[in-house]
């Protein structure tokens, strides 16, 4: 059911835990699940991503989301992490099961999350970033669960 990319970035996740004093936090959940996801950046003055963090309360499938997710952003700049989207971290993890697929839209709105504290701080607008919604439950279409 599962890939062996996801079991092993469930059983081994990559970058969990926190920064101190991040360039960006960005928190959402699900309301429908009760899951929950942190991603924190660290951004230099050149605006890429130098290192990042995450800790998800939540299932495997969200847990290997955000694992992939840190990996995929890392090194990036602000405008390259916005292309990573919840196709781009399924892909990297070589597929999800259709039930599981919104749990990978809670790694995405982590991201827009996290880039939108950041630019918030600093005053700046990151182009083709949208606000983020602290419940992706309400942009997740019923037939998905
Ligand atoms: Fe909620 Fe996976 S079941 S994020």
């Amino acid at each position: 059911m599962y890939s062996e990319k996801v079991m092993d970035h469930f059983n081994n996740p990559r970058n969990v835990g926190e920064i101190e004093n991040p360039s960006g936090v960005g928190t959402v959940g699900n309301a429908k699940c009760g899951d929950i996801m942190r991603m924190y950046f660290d951004i230099d003055d050149k605006g890429i991503i130098r290192d990042v963090k995450f800790k998800t309360f939540g299932c495997g499938a969200a847990v290997a989301t955000s694992s992939m997710a840190t990996e995929l952003v890392k090194g990036k700049t602000v405008k390259e992490a916005l292309e990573v989207t919840n196709k781009a971290v399924m892909e990297a993890l070589d597929g999800l099961p259709p039930v599981k697929v919104h749990c990978s839209l809670l790694a995405e709105e982590a991201i827009h999350a996290a880039l939108w504290d950041y630019a918030k701080k600093n005053d700046i607008v990151i182009e083709g970033l949208e606000e983020p919604v602290n419940d992706i439950a309400e942009k997740v279409e019923e037939e998905e669960y």
